[in-house]
């Protein structure tokens, strides 16, 4: 995996920690992030999309004060989409002023917390929220700064542009449907609520240009709309935020847009756009989560049992067992995802065999890496490393099984330290009620 070597022995040190010291120190399964090139990354994306506007780093991605303290120092904003991140955030002591809430159905508690830690702006998902934000905003006596969510009919998962399919999700307001401009109305009918942007975000690990270009293109058309209705009142319309979903390189064969490429490309035509409609440049925002916290972060297993199973037409496939799975990678289980994954505790001349990573839940579908070749030699107690889980992995971990979190560092300069520890019986005993 990138950021990673091999030490001349054969082990795999990342950031210049070996994986058997990190291992012996941390134990397993664990969490490694790379600092340097999670803050490069940050730094990347300000200096891309700096002069356009801003970035503001998804935490729904992975998120930890010591994280939010990165992307705080890296200049960056930050996206949050629940309660708890807020909270996370706050605590970390990110300035309120640079957090933006996302989400489609934030609570009256958490649009409370929201307004009452004074954070940038809201972004609006539908008409119930732009009234209850309203009464938020009033009741705290402040104005507050929004944003509207709108879906901008990109299924940009195909790469084709179905404007009919893609309506059909719980998230923003439709243009064509004629919902987004209903909810513009809205807002500026609210005594407590500013609109200051449009919001779209099409989807994620997206690999081409042009779902991102039609997109900007439908955002600004509706802004022209507004423009029209509202005159100068639409000026306070400074923000178009595009959201994330820019692609990483899970695999070898995976092909990332470059970020500079990019930021010039939807800077070009959020331009073009507005300079057609006689409007001035709008502030440019974008939301990356995946490519920030993704390639940095890999994960240790200790592998357990080894075990060949006879298959039906003769072949022979080799479960690998790891003292992980599902409760700290879901992503293979939900969404088929793929990962690179490696022998990282020693060297190995020996023939690659066929074999499938699997974890230690009580579950068939708990397959960690469904096809890779680990070698032939491979033994219980020998450490893989698997490439590119920095983003949702650990932030959709679960206790399933009752199997505690992994632990979680941050290797730097040749020096690890634990960001979050490992999890405990005694945490998961802290919820009983009767003891
Ligand atoms: N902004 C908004 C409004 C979003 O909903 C998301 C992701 C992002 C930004 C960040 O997208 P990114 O740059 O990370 O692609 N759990 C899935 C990914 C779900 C993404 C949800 N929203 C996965 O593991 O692939």
């Amino acid at each position: 995996p990138r950021g990673t070597a091999r030490s001349a022995n054969g082990v795999v040190t990342i950031a210049g920690v070996a994986v058997d010291e990190l291992v012996h120190r941390h134990q397993t399964p664990l969490f490694v992030y790379d600092e340097a090139d999670f803050r490069a990354r940050c730094a990347a994306m300000r200096e891309a999309f700096g002069r356009y506007g801003r970035v503001h780093y998804a935490s729904k991605a992975f998120l930890s004060v010591e994280i939010a303290k990165w992307v705080e120092e890296e200049g960056l904003s930050l996206d949050v989409c629940s309660g708890g991140e807020l909270a996370v955030a706050l605590h970390a002591g990110f300035p309120a002023a640079r957090i933006a809430l996302h989400g489609n159905n934030k609570s009256v508690a958490e649009l409370d917390a929201a307004v009452a830690a004074g954070i940038g702006h809201v972004v609006l998902d539908s008409l119930t929220e732009i009234d209850r934000l309203d009464a938020v905003a009033a009741r705290h006596g402040v104005v507050a700064d929004v944003l509207i969510r709108v879906t901008p009919g990109v299924n940009a998962h195909t790469h084709e542009f179905i404007s009919t399919a893609h309506e059909d999700q719980k998230f923003g307001f439709s243009i064509s449907g004629g919902k987004a401009i209903e909810a513009v109305r809205r807002v500026f009918a609210a005594d407590h609520l500013r609109l200051v942007g449009l919001h779209s975000h099409i989807g994620s690990q997206i690999f081409e240009l042009d779902g991102f270009e039609v997109a900007a293109g439908r955002v600004i058309g509706l802004l022209g709309d507004v423009v029209d209705e509202f005159g100068e009142r639409a000026e306070q319309l400074s923000i178009i935020d595009l959201g994330g979903g820019l692609g990483i390189s899970y695999l070898a064969s995976d092909d990332p847009l470059p970020v500079a490429e990019l930021a010039d490309a939807l800077a070009a035509i959020v331009e073009r756009e507005s300079a057609a409609l006689g409007l001035p440049m709008p502030t440019l925002a974008v939301e990356p989560g995946r490519a920030i916290a993704g390639p940095p972060g890999v994960t240790l297993y200790r592998v357990g049992t080894i075990k060949d199973v006879v298959l039906d037409g003769g072949g022979i496939r080799r479960y690998v067992s790891v003292d992980g799975g599902m409760s700290d990678n879901i992503r293979s289980a939900l969404y088929d995802a793929e990962y690179d994954v490696r022998l990282a505790s020693r060297r190995s001349t020996a023939d690659g065999v066929l074999s499938r990573v699997v974890g230690k839940h009580c579950e068939t579908g708990d397959i960690v890496v469904r096809d890779c070749w680990l070698p032939g030699d491979l033994v219980p107690g020998d450490v893989l490393i698997v490439g590119a889980t920095g983003a949702y992995c650990y932030s959709m971990s679960s206790r399933y099984n009752m199997v505690c979190r992994p632990a979680v560092v941050a290797v730097r300069d040749g020096q690890s330290r634990e960001i979050l520890r490992r999890e405990t019986v005694a945490d998961l005993l802290s919820l009983e009620v009767t003891q």
